[in-house]
């Protein structure tokens, strides 16, 4: 075979914004990539070399997989999404038209609870603030003031799935109680479940929320839940930002309703309220739940594998759950 026959028969796909290597080097070597922000005039690139695509390469938090873009794409067989929450694609309209939704599940697993972890020590026992208490100088004039602790904490996991329970696994080595709030119980773990999240919110004094994103959580964390959670309560967001209502949030903290909060994920990303900014006593980190090298490389990986297993004819390696294909 000639070198651009080989090309040739090779599947084309899309990439909707810059992907770290290891996608980019996969892909180049098995399909025709094309990249989709590299074009100016992005409609007439889409209707000329839009109905000769077949995979997409997409990200949770750069180019938006939403109904127009599969409009201009009517040979799409699979949309491959870098991260494990896809809300960034709109499944309803891939599962309309039969195409295949991959995410990167599991090998983020250990990476998002340990940093979770982090995010919790670091917001009861104010490491960050610590760190900038003997940078600015004042160590020398007065001790740093005691924090709150996370002894004898009762801690409530909002979304108790794969990452959940990585991280209820690593809180039992820090003897805390542990409870879990789902729309389905778990017969098959021993954490306390409880029906309701306003129930949960009363019975803890931390929440670590841990959902997917999109219209089926949105403001889960509202108002009466953070009233519930009461004046020692603390809250970890790991999930997305549009599973708190940020405006309630922001209320809570300043009123004393709850004490402080540890956010990894905002409503408007990378735009952060400048409210939340300004609060000494919260900490608040830059989406970085998966971001070490390891376990980026192993998500972009499995972008590219899922696409190249689909194009060798193997199936698709981590479809969702509302993607229309059954195994063999
Ligand atoms: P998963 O295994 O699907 O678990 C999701 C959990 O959420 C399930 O236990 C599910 O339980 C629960 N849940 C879903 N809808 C709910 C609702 N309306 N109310 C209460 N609980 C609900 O997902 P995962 O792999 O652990 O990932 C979870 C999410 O974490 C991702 O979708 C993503 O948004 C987020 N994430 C963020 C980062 C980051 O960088 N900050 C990194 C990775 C993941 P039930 O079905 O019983 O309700
Ligand atoms: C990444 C995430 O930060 O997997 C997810 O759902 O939110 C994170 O792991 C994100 O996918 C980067 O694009």
């Amino acid at each position: 075979m000639t070198r651009e026959e080989s090309t040739m028969s090779k599947a084309d796909i899309l990439m909707t914004a810059p992907m770290m290597p290891v996608v980019v080097d996969a892909l180049e070597k098995a399909s025709n990539l094309h990249r989709l922000w590299e074009h100016p005039d992005r409609e007439s690139f889409l209707r000329e070399v839009g109905p000769r695509i077949r995979g997409v390469a997409t990200s949770t938090l750069f180019g938006r997989m939403d109904a127009s873009l599969f409009e201009s794409l009517p040979n799409l067989e699979i949309v491959s999404s870098f991260g494990v929450g896809y809300d960034n694609v709109d499944v309803a309209e891939a599962a309309k038209r039969g195409v295949i939704v991959t995410n990167t599940p599991d090998v983020l697993n250990d990476e998002v609870a340990d940093l979770t972890l982090g995010l919790l020590l670091s917001t009861l026992r104010k490491i960050p603030q610590a760190d900038r208490y003997l940078r600015e100088g004042k160590w020398l004039k007065a001790p740093f003031p005691l924090s709150p602790t996370l002894r004898e904490r009762k801690i409530g996991i909002v979304g108790l799935g794969r990452i959940g329970k990585a991280i209820a696994k690593r809180l039992e080595g820090f003897g805390v109680s542990i409870s879990y709030h789902g729309r389905t119980r778990q017969e098959d773990v021993a954490y306390t479940y409880h029906p309701t999240l306003v129930g949960m919110a009363e019975a803890c004094d931390v929440l670590i929320v841990i959902t997917p994103g999109g219209a089926g959580t949105k403001h889960l964390i509202n108002a009466d839940v953070l009233k519930a959670l009461g004046p020692t309560g603390v809250l970890i967001n790991v999930a997305r930002g549009s599973v708190v209502d940020e405006q309630a949030l922001i209320d809570a903290l300043k009123s004393g309703t709850i004490l402080t909060a540890g956010l990894d994920v905002y409503d408007d990303e990378p735009r952060v309220p400048q409210e939340l900014i300004d609060m000494e006593h919260v900490v608040l980190l830059p989406h970085i739940a998966s971001g070490s090298v390891h376990t980026r490389n192993a998500m972009g990986q499995l972008v590219a594998d899922n696409l190249i297993a689909w194009f060798n004819g193997k199936g698709p390696l981590t479809p969702v759950a509302e993607t229309p294909y059954t195994k063999a």
